[in-house]
């Protein structure tokens, strides 16, 4: 469990140059305008405490480019912020490794500077310790307030902690305090339910949950690498073909205790373009191959539903369908609902894109937990703690 962080609502921080890591990774839609901006808004209370008397220098990625892009520059999530923070001079620095360098000595206190997607640069998904030095040498202090990715060993969250005093900022207290709270001697039964495009990132994490579950229900891009370890024909749905051996192991891992992974036994397929037709319902052994599987459909609905409805503790990380389309957000509303109307349960839902695909509902109240972070939030529920949080003890 995390020890000794000190947070920045114990300190008195005043004229200080601070680079404050955020999680700007937000759902974008397919015009390149953000669709959910809850990761802004979860990081304005920080914002608020310290910017008036310090230098803020923000810094996140938006995406995983491996080299600059203009489609990926944080432009939008300066506009963004700016709505936010209305009155406040906040400028995107261009470049702040080779150029640039007058914006930082023109700065004044309350003034906010934000470097352009850190992932433009290769030092930073490398860990690279001299492009840790360069953006340590641009502040005084480091904030971390970037919970969703403190789970990467990137530069700009194990690295410059390294090498600066360095606090948590108030969103990264609120998710550590209350995942933890949730899963200190959960209420049983306790459901997962994992879906999601990042396939990789989470089934690693699998294993751990068949240990503290009792089902663990599976659906999105995830479900697909467990069909074909079942040896269903997934035709062209999105998949991580490398993962089925592991796939397999979890599912005889998990046999073998008491835990049961839930598969979907219907799915919806379809054209995840065409907005007019929606998908037909097929059992998961009936796939061809010219087709993909784009959401859960109404046999598992009523099979996880039921699972959802009596549970006591629920954790819910990743969309359940192409949610981007409408016609294949149904199971992932389904989801959601399932869990907004279990008024016995304790939930932690989380997620860039499970917070995108379900925000602006009315229930969103009944949620116990909304963590801002994804396979961070996972991984931190596995592990008690995630190397950007170790690196600030
Ligand atoms: C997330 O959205 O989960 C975080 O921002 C991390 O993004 P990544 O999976 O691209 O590292």
């Amino acid at each position: 469990m995390p020890k000794d962080i000190k947070y920045i609502d114990s300190v008195m921080l005043v004229d200080k140059r601070i680079l404050f890591r955020v999680d700007y990774n937000v759902s974008l839609s397919e015009d390149r305008t953000i669709a959910d901006d809850e990761r802004i808004v979860q990081s304005l209370p920080s914002i608020k405490r310290l910017y008036p008397k310090n230098k803020l220098i923000l810094v996140s990625h938006l995406d995983r480019p491996r080299k600059r892009d203009p489609k990926l520059s944080l432009v939008v999530v300066v506009k963004r912020l700016q709505k936010y923070l209305p009155g406040v001079k906040i400028s995107l620095v261009p470049d702040f490794l080779s150029k640039n360098k007058e914006i930082f000595e023109e700065q004044k206190n309350g003034e906010i500077l934000v470097l352009e997607n850190i992932r433009f640069y290769p030092g930073e998904e490398n860990n690279d310790s001299e492009f840790a030095k360069h953006l340590a040498s641009l502040a005084d202090v480091y904030v971390n307030d970037a919970f969703a990715v403190c789970h990467r060993a990137a530069a700009s969250v194990v690295g410059v902690p390294k090498l600066l005093p360095s606090y948590g900022g108030l969103l990264l207290k609120k998710e550590v305090e209350m995942i933890k709270k949730v899963i200190k001697n959960p209420k049983k039964p306790l459901v997962a339910i994992i879906g999601g495009a990042k396939i990789s990132t989470k089934i690693n994490l699998i294993g751990h949950l068949t240990e503290i579950a009792d089902y663990v229900l599976l659906g999105g891009g995830l479900a697909n690498v467990f069909f074909l370890a079942q040896g269903h024909n997934i035709g062209k749905s999105i998949c991580e073909y490398e993962l089925v051996e592991k796939a397999r192991q979890l599912l005889f891992a998990a046999s073998a205790r008491q835990t049961a992974i839930v598969l979907p036994t219907d799915v919806l397929v379809g054209d995840a373009e065409n907005r007019e037709k929606g998908g037909e319902i097929r059992k998961v052994s009936e796939i061809s191959d010219g087709e993909a599987i784009l959401d859960i459909g109404p046999e598992t609905k009523a099979q996880f539903g039921s699972i959802i409805a009596r549970a006591k503790t629920i954790i819910w990380n990743g969309p359940v369908g192409y949610f981007e389309n409408p016609l294949f957000k149904q199971g992932t509303d389904f989801i959601y609902y399932s869990i907004a109307h279990n008024p016995e349960a304790i939930s932690i839902v989380g997620g860039g894109d499970t917070i995108a695909a379900i925000s602006n509902k009315e229930y969103l109240g009944k949620i116990t937990h909304i963590s801002t972070g994804g396979g961070a939030m996972l991984e931190f529920i596995e592990n008690g703690t995630l190397p950007g949080i170790k690196a600030l003890e």
